[in-house]
C-alpha cells in the first residue's frame, strides 16, 4: 500500500498536521544542517534498535525521510522500511528523496503514530526520530510500536532532553509566546518540544507500554553553524511548533520576535562559529519473546 489517502481526517488530526505540512519544505531543504547535527545520534539509534541487514523496519514520524535514508542504507536490498508520518507533505518528500537515492524497498504510509495503520507483529525494529514528543498521547504511540513489533523486536526513540540542557529550545519558545501575548508554558506540556525530557518519564512510558530491557542514554548534540543567523533561519523555515506561534503575529511584530531570539542566542557565538547546546535522549527497549 502506498498511502496517499489520509482517511479519517478529523479536526484534531488536521491541527496536529498543519504546522508540519507548512514547514515540510523547509525541513527538507535544511537537510544539509540536520544531517550532520543528528548523524551520530541517528547511527546510535539504529544500533540500539537492532537494525541490521535484511531487517524489516518501521520509521514512525519519518518526516522528510532523512533517517529513512540511513535505515535503507543499513538494511540493504533485501530489507524493508515503512516510513509513516501524519503529514502528507513530509512523506511526499521522503518518498521522493529515498527513490532518488535508489532505495526501492521504502514504502510510505500516512499514519498517526498514535493509531498506526499497520498489522500486528510485522517488524523487527521500530524507530522514531524527534517525533514522539509531539504526540498528544505518547503512551498510545509506544503501545502501537509494541503492537507492531515481532516478539523479541526492538524499538528506539530519539527525543529532546531536559529544558536546562536545551536552552536554545526554551529561549525560542519563551520568546515566541511572549511576543504572541501568551502565558509561559510548562515545558513538559503534552505534545511540546520538551515534553519527554522530564527525567525518568520516557522509561516509565516504555515500561507501561509493555517493553522490557529499557535503557536511556543522553547524547550531547550541539548545533554547529557559522552564525546565530544561520540557526534562526533554520528555525524560521523548519521548526513547526515555533513557526506556528510566530506566524500568528503581524509581520513587524514577527520580525521583532525573530530578531529578539537572534539577540538572545548570540551568546553562543564563539571565535570559530556558533554552537548551540542541545541534548537528546535515546531510549531503546525490547518486546518480550523470542525473535
Ligand atoms: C521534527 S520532525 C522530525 C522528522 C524526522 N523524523 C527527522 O528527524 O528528520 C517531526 C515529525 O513528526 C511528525 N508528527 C508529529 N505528530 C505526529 C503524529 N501524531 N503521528 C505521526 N507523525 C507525527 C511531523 O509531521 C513531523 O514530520
Amino acid at each position: 500500500m502506498n498511502g496517499k489517502s489520509s482517511g479519517d481526517d478529523d479536526l484534531a488530526t488536521a491541527a496536529m498536521r498543519a504546522p508540519w505540512n507548512e514547514t515540510a519544505k523547509g525541513w527538507n531543504e535544511s537537510g544539509a544542517i540536520i544531517r550532520p547535527w543528528l548523524h551520530q545520534a541517528t547511527q546510535a539509534m539504529l544500533e540500539m534498535a537492532g537494525v541490521r541487514r535484511d531487517s524489516h523496519v518501521l520509521d514512525v514520524a519519518a518526516g522528510a525521510g532523512d533517517q529513512t535514508l540511513d535505515i535503507a542504507e543499513k538494511i540493504g536490498p533485501q530489507g524493508h522500511v515503512l516510513a509513516t508520518d501524519l503529514s502528507p507533505a513530509m512523506l511526499e518528500l521522503a518518498a521522493r528523496q529515498t527513490a532518488a537515492a535508489g532505495h526501492h524497498k521504502v514504502e510510505t504510509r500516512i499514519s498517526d503514530g498514535q493509531e498506526l495503520r499497520v498489522e500486528d507483529a510485522r517488524f523487527d525494529a521500530v524507530v522514531c526520530r524527534l517525533g514522539l514528543m509531539f504526540f498528544e498521547d505518547p503512551l498510545r504511540g509506544l503501545r502501537e510500536m509494541a503492537r507492531v513489533l515481532k516478539p523479541g523486536g526492538r524499538a528506539c526513540t530519539m527525543v529532546f532532553g531536559a529544558p536546562q540542557a536545551n536552552p536554545c529550545v526554551t529561549t525560542l519558545m519563551s520568546t515566541a509566546l511572549r511576543y504572541a501575548g501568551l502565558p509561559p508554558r510548562d515545558p513538559y506540556q503534552a505534545g511540546g518540544l520538551l515534553s519527554l525530557g522530564k527525567p525518568g518519564l520516557i522509561d516509565e512510558l516504555f515500561s507501561e507500554a509493555g517493553f522490557s530491557e529499557i535503557a536511556t542514554i543522553r547524547i550531547a548534540a550541539p548545533f554547529s553553524l557559522p552564525t546565530v543567523k544561520h540557526y534562526v533561519n533554520f528555525v524560521r523555515t523548519s521548526a513547526g511548533p515555533i513557526v506556528e506561534i510566530v506566524q500568528r503575529l503581524d509581520s513587524a511584530t514577527a520580525e521583532a520576535a525573530w530578531a529578539d531570539m537572534e539577540r538572545a542566542l548570540s551568546k553562543y557565538q564563539g571565535p570559530s562559529g556558533w554552537e548551540g547546546p542541545n541534548e537528546l535522549l535515546l531510549t531503546a527497549a525490547r518486546i518480550p519473546g523470542r525473535h
